[in-house]
């Protein structure tokens, strides 16, 4: 694929290119838009193969390559990884295969947030099974601030929970109590102070997440600190489109565009229609 070419017009008017396993990147796809609502974006959804977050690393890497070829393609100026598994498992593949085409990945945003945000130097990271076992959020973590603690919790079950809506509810907070009791030991024996949401789905369950982990306890948000990042990239590398007009948005799907939109509508807090979201195959 020959990237440098389709990058020599370098155009700030070409879109960001956003992608995730499935609608739950829609969270970082609308910080992006809160905080650049000048940019193109151009957003792809991979739910034929849904979810990445309990595949093995090298089929996550080979999704991840495919979806971000297609989105090269297409032309983007800049790739951001909104899925936490592809960012925690596939960012060193991406950004070697993809140079120079700038890759964003969130796992090293929430990491730089996290040690930012923490007093203590002791973070708990929750996310799914995949990112747990591949520990690129506690080596980043690691990397910014070598004395930190990381505490890693898989939260499977947060992801079907956010995929039917439900996030409140005693069902809800009945699961999220069982999945952050370790992380409450913690924080009375040790001073736990962070909590990052390492997946796209569970900014969805912040209030119930927020309430459970009591107070003390300041939530990371990997959506708004991607956004941050990728607007200080932008301008680093003059490619920041002008915020005089509105910028479009643009929806793809690998599978099921009317389920897409139907999810996708609660991720994104407003409605988006089947017809939105253009159906691809990688
Ligand atoms: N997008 C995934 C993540 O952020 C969650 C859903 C999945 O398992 O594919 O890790």
């Amino acid at each position: 694929m020959n990237i440098s070419r389709s990058l020599q017009c370098g155009h700030a008017e070409r879109p960001i290119g956003i992608f995730d396993s499935g609608v739950g990147g829609l969270t970082v796809f609308k910080a992006l838009r809160a905080r650049l609502p000048g940019e193109h974006l151009l957003y792809l959804g991979d739910t034929a193969r849904l979810p990445y977050g309990t595949k093995s690393a090298e089929s996550v890497t080979r999704y991840a390559l495919r979806a971000a070829s297609h989105l090269a393609e297409r032309g983007v100026k800049m790739l951001v990884i909104a899925c936490n598994t592809a960012s925690a498992i596939a960012m060193p593949v991406l950004v070697r295969e993809f140079a120079p085409l700038p890759v964003i990945g969130v796992v090293e945003a929430g990491a730089e947030a996290a040690v930012r945000t923490s007093q203590s130097g002791h973070i708990a990271v929750l996310a799914t099974e995949s990112t747990v076992l591949g520990g690129a959020y506690e080596r980043a973590i690691k990397a910014l601030c070598p004395g930190a603690r990381v505490f890693s919790q898989a939260c499977s079950l947060f992801v079907a929970l956010a995929e039917e809506g439900w996030i409140h509810g005693p069902l809800v907070e009945a699961v999220v109590r069982e999945y952050l009791h370790p992380l409450l030991e913690e924080k009375k024996r040790d001073g736990l102070d962070c909590l990052v949401l390492g997946c796209t789905h569970f900014p969805l369950l912040k209030e119930t997440i927020a309430q459970v982990a009591g107070a003390g306890v300041m939530l990371v948000d990997s959506g708004e600190t991607v956004a941050r990042a990728v607007e200080k990239l932008l301008a680093e590398q003059r490619l920041t489109l002008g915020q005089s007009t509105r910028g479009g948005a643009r929806f793809l799907a690998t599978d099921g565009v009317e389920r897409f939109a139907r999810v996708g509508s609660l991720f994104l807090g407003e409605r988006l229609a089947a017809q939105d979201v253009e159906r691809v195959d990688l």
